[in-house]
């Protein structure tokens, strides 16, 4: 393999990005591989060989990590996410491995949230268990449906009797976790839906994450679409999930995220106040803040090729400086995500410009119904999460 040489954009000569603090700092990690590709999902995930390469795999991550320090020196970590893929195909002994590695160079905040993503068909009995004694605090199960035919029709590898063994046992081996769910996927009706939410709401989940299944480009799905139900029916199964969680003691608090009181996902939370994340792993992207740019990174794709580079040091491929005319924008997407908003200081805090940046939007959001003001704070309305991708796209 010969790498091309990595690509660093700067922005032209322009406004000056200046902050007077930086944000807290997450870490991502990701695992990309699966038992097998599903047809909807344009992650970094690919096939498992036989033999998984899990401790070439870590030692690439901890070199990723070695060469990163610098770039966060003397700033601590306020959460870890070890996504994928599948990470529940990495051994819990590697997992374990690679907490200590990460503890060795990085300093957690005390409680420091610990996610992993795991997926039904991966699941044995000790695992959990063991994922736990290592030092993961909370438990990602993507289920998606727990309907038989659904999850055959979707290409998943477990059935419903799976997802809910998984979900028996996270709720046992772990103080919180997140249960991942699909809607409007293909030949559902509301009476399917009905039924998943019933099953799913039967384990009391901390955190639910509902996606509405979107046909990404470069998907076997895009290729060969299937049938979906229309957007009144999409519509309609939002009315009854929002309805069936707030009855459940679940607050939406993110466009496809809910919680209970004191169990939002601080390391998503992070990701929407647009605080920085340093991303180790196949494919991860990064976003680090300094007093006076903020940068976007991406580390190389494929498997064998991060491996290979990471050990040579050079795991990014590609860095990106937000220009300051990007900021309000980029900002604005991710506050606009949650139903909290946000407040003008904090705004003034993460992209260093004066909220006057963005104040003919805002106006233009008030007088559509889009936004609100609550005291300091400005929040999306209801009509303003049902729209959007409108309300987004008056800040870009
Ligand atoms: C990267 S996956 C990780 C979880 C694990 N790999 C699994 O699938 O069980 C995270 C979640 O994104 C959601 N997701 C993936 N592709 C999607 C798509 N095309 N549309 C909507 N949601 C999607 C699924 O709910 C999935 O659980
Ligand atoms: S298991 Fe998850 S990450 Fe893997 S292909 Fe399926 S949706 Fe994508």
């Amino acid at each position: 393999m010969n790498p091309a040489p990595i690509r660093i954009h700067r922005p032209a000569a322009g406004a000056q990005v200046s902050l007077a603090a930086l944000p807290p700092l997450a870490l991502y990690v990701h695992l990309p591989w699966c038992l097998k590709k599903c047809p909807y999902c344009d992650f970094n995930s690919h096939q498992a060989p036989d033999a998984l390469p899990q401790a070439r795999y870590l030692e690439a991550l901890i070199a990723d990590l070695d060469a990163a320090l610098p770039q966060v020196w003397g700033r601590h970590v306020c959460s870890v996410f070890i996504g994928g893929g599948t990470p529940s195909l990495f051994a819990p002994e590697s997992i374990d491995r690679l907490l200590a590695d990460i503890r060795a160079r990085l300093p957690l905040d005390p409680g420091c949230e610990i996610t992993l993503e795991a997926n039904p068909g991966t699941f044995e009995r000790e695992r959990f268990h063991a994922y736990r004694a290592a030092g993961v605090t909370r438990l990602s199960v993507g289920v998606q449906s727990f309907d038989d035919r659904l999850l055959a029709r979707i290409g998943r590898v477990h059935d419903g009797a799976q997802a809910r063994a998984a979900l028996a046992e996270a709720r046992e081996a772990f103080g919180t976790f997140n249960l991942d769910l699909m809607y409007a996927l293909p030949g559902q009706s509301l009476a399917q839906l009905e039924a998943d939410l019933d099953i799913a709401l039967g384990f009391a989940p901390p955190h639910l994450s509902i996606y509405h299944l979107t046909i990404e480009p470069n998907t076997a799905y895009a290729k060969a679409p299937p049938a979906l139900p229309d957007d009144d029916a999409a519509s309609d199964m939002l009315d009854l999930i929002t309805a069936r969680t707030a009855a459940a003691g679940l607050a939406r608090y993110e466009v496809s995220a809910f919680a209970r009181p004191g169990q939002r996902c601080v390391h998503n939370l992070n990701y929407w106040r647009f605080g920085d994340y340093l991303g180790l792993g196949a494919g991860a992207h990064g976003k680090l803040s300094f007093a006076d740019r903020i940068v976007r990174q991406v580390r190389w794709r494929e498997p064998a090729m991060y491996i290979e580079r990471a050990l040579a040091g050079k795991a990014v491929s590609s860095e990106r400086e937000i220009t300051a005319v990007e900021l309000p924008g980029e900002y604005m997407m991710n506050a606009l995500r949650l139903a909290e908003g946000f407040e003008p200081a904090r705004f003034c805090e993460r992209t260093g410009q004066s909220i006057a940046a963005i104040d003919g939007a805002l106006r233009q959001a008030e007088q559509r119904g889009l936004i609100e003001r609550d005291g300091e704070r400005w929040r999306p309305t209801v009509r303003g999460f049902d729209f959007l991708n409108d309300l987004q796209a008056l800040f870009l």
